[in-house]
């Protein structure tokens, strides 16, 4: 989950790498740090807090060298504190790393370390490897060298960058299970855990696979695998601009993915679905052949790519006539599903680095199952597990709480669901080009939504100092209800729950009081009618009602206190409009209370370990 960034060239380093770690400030930051060459020493600053923190302590320091490290933390071994921010230093203080992940075996690697004469200062996983790398230094290995050959004794995942100060010119990279890209300039290099940080350089990347290391010199880029077989460099252009990875004049990244919907649907449907009702689905891998082959389809994920799969199982079944099992991916790996050459598992992970999903798809083909993951990030781990790749192309997502990820991940699967049902023919042509027409009319009716921002802001701030909120729905607006709860609560702190409203009557009715706000997601369906009456009871026993509804539906107006009005589609595919609203209402919930919704408490954008 941590941020980490290098740079050789003939820039001055420092300002590079604390902007890098600006951009990178997502992943997490409860400290940071840099560490350049200066005079045959290195010069090391590290502060707890934001990197506006390491920002002020190195404003007086010089700027002359010409490459560096940096590192912003979210802790998982040792407390957040300066002592445990990276970079961390080797005995001689010349040599000194930065890293993401966790190292399993760090004890056992310690104590050797230590029974070797060499002194620890932090209680990290991570100093271990400082230590490892000296020791190959130490026994002669150039530095590309003492990396690989540290990384072979690391269990676990990690990307690491390290600098050694008696060779300054040069910053050498590995990873395994955690993300690490090279940025390559005209005589100047990065590495960074995302494209963010070379953004404003280049978009000319090479993104390292599992078990590789590289040099990055001037003089150019050397790749080795960790047995120190050299790879020949494969590079390719990010679409994405620098503008697209800042704020667009927005307040906050939140809103800015918000209002990026309309588009990122477009750019998901884009070539995959024609006006005309043709799909195209190349990239799947899977024949028409294949699919008939394949008679249950898993669906594993975590967090809102979870609730992502939730709304499409609706829509699976309903279409395909395929049945469809869902699970959290840190419960999908350990409970033995029955997996077959029949099985079909589809990952879903925005970052495509979630530690669980990834082995949750590694699990499957270990059980030769067919896999296939949806993900927004190019080239990341998850997207070279798997048989096929459905990339959402929402743009980066810098804000931690998953909007127009969200949206497209549900878009791709509508999209896989429409190719199942086409391939066994469970529904008609007719059908199938008719959701593709609603669908192509989303991205409008999203930005109708999006218009009416002023009225969801009007209704957060009444409700905003409300102690907790429940939201309900049925049907696909019962993981509707559970992802305005994740969202609301992730981003304001505020205590809420999703439920399905058939279940209130069996718990937690209880809860509801005087003035308690209850969000219901009430578009039609063909369970509103069920849906209403449950709204009654709560309004019965004091509930202020909230509903996300569509135009000139009477009936929910008449129990209705408030409502979000969205305009009419298709029931399966209303959570597309539904959905912005409940957004909308976290974020001005969040904002109303004094949060910060693009960096809140205890979370990371990327949840790399277990
Ligand atoms: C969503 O708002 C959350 N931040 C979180 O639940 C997220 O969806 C989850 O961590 C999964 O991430 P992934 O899609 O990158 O795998």
């Amino acid at each position: 989950m941590c941020g980490i960034v290098g740079y050789v060239g003939d820039r001055s380093a420092l300002p590079v790498l604390l902007e890098g770690l600006k951009s990178l400030e997502y992943r997490g930051y409860d400290s940071a740090g840099v560490a350049l060459p200066l005079d045959g020493c290195l010069e090391v600053v590290r502060r707890a807090g934001k990197v506006d923190e390491l920002i002020a302590a190195t404003a007086g320091s010089a700027n002359g060298q010409h490459s560096g490290i940096g590192h912003t933390r979210w802790a998982t071994c040792g407390e957040p504190s300066e002592s445990n921010a990276h970079p961390h230093r080797d005995c001689t203080g010349n040599l000194a790393i930065v890293h993401n992940g966790i190292i399993e075996n760090h004890v056992q690697l310690r104590q050797e370390l230590v029974a070797g004469g060499h002194v620890f200062h932090s209680a990290t996983d991570s100093e271990v490897v400082a230590h490892l790398v000296e020791a190959h230094v130490n026994a002669g290995a150039d530095l590309l060298d003492a990396v690989r050959l540290a990384a072979r004794e690391l269990h676990g995942s990690f990307a690491i960058v390290a600098i050694d100060a008696r060779n300054p010119g040069a910053i050498v990279g590995a990873r395994v299970d955690a993300p690490l890209v090279l940025g390559l300039g005209d005589g100047e290099y990065f590495l960074a855990s995302d494209v963010a940080p070379l953004l404003p350089y280049t978009r000319r990347v090479v993104w390292l696979a599992d078990g590789e290391a590289a040099q990055l010199s001037p003089a150019g880029v050397r790749i080795v695998d960790l047995e120190g077989v050299e790879h020949a460099p494969s590079s390719s252009e990010i679409a994405w601009d620098r503008e697209a990875a800042e704020k667009a004049g927005f307040p906050d990244f939140m809103l800015k993915e918000i209002h990026e919907q309309p588009r990122a649907l477009r750019d998901t449907l884009r070539g995959r679905a024609d006006a005309s009702g043709e799909l195209t689905l190349d990239e799947l891998a899977l024949s028409p052949e294949d699919i008939a082959g394949v008679d249950k389809i898993f669906i594993v994920a975590c967090g809102s790519s979870y609730h992502a799969g939730l709304v499409a199982k609706y829509a699976f079944e309903r279409w395909a006539r395929i049945p469809v099992e869902i699970d959290v991916a840190s419960e999908f790996r350990y409970r033995d599903p029955v997996l077959s050459p029949k099985t079909l598992v589809v990952g879903i992970s925005q970052s495509g680095e979630t530690a669980d999903t990834l082995a949750a798809i590694r699990y499957a083909r270990r059980q030769q199952a067919r896999t296939v993951v949806i993900t927004n990030v190019v080239g990341s781990s998850i997207s070279r597990e798997a048989d096929g790749v459905l990339y959402t192309h929402a743009g980066p997502e810098i804000g931690v709480a998953a909007t127009k990820t969200l949206t497209t991940q549900i878009a791709c699967l509508w999209l896989l669901g429409l190719w199942f049902s086409w391939a066994r023919g469970a529904l008609s042509p007719e059908a199938a080009a008719e959701v593709i027409a609603d669908l192509w009319r989303c991205p409008e009716q999203m930005e109708e939504v999006l218009a009416d921002d002023s009225r969801v802001r009007e209704v957060a701030e009444r409700f905003a100092p409300a102690e907790g909120f429940l939201f309900i729905g049925r049907g696909v607006g019962y993981p509707l209800a559970m992802e305005g709860a994740l969202k609301l609560k992730e981003i304001s702190y505020v205590h809420a729950e999703g439920f399905a409203a058939g279940e209130m009557k069996h718990g937690p009715i209880a809860l509801i009081d005087k003035g308690v706000p209850v969000v219901a997601i009430a578009t039609h369906s063909r369970v509103l009618g069920k849906l209403i009456s449950n709204i009654e009871e709560a309004r019965a026993r004091g509930a202020s009602i909230v509903c996300v509804a569509q135009k000139g539906d009477e009936r929910v107006l008449e129990v209705a206190g408030d409502v979000l009005v969205v305009p009419q589609t298709a029931e399966l595919l209303s959570p597309m409009l539904d959905l912005i609203p409940l957004q909308l209402l976290a974020y001005h919930v969040a904002k109303a209370r004094g949060c910060d919704p693009d960096r809140p408490r205890n979370l990371a954008k990327s949840v790399t370990v277990e």
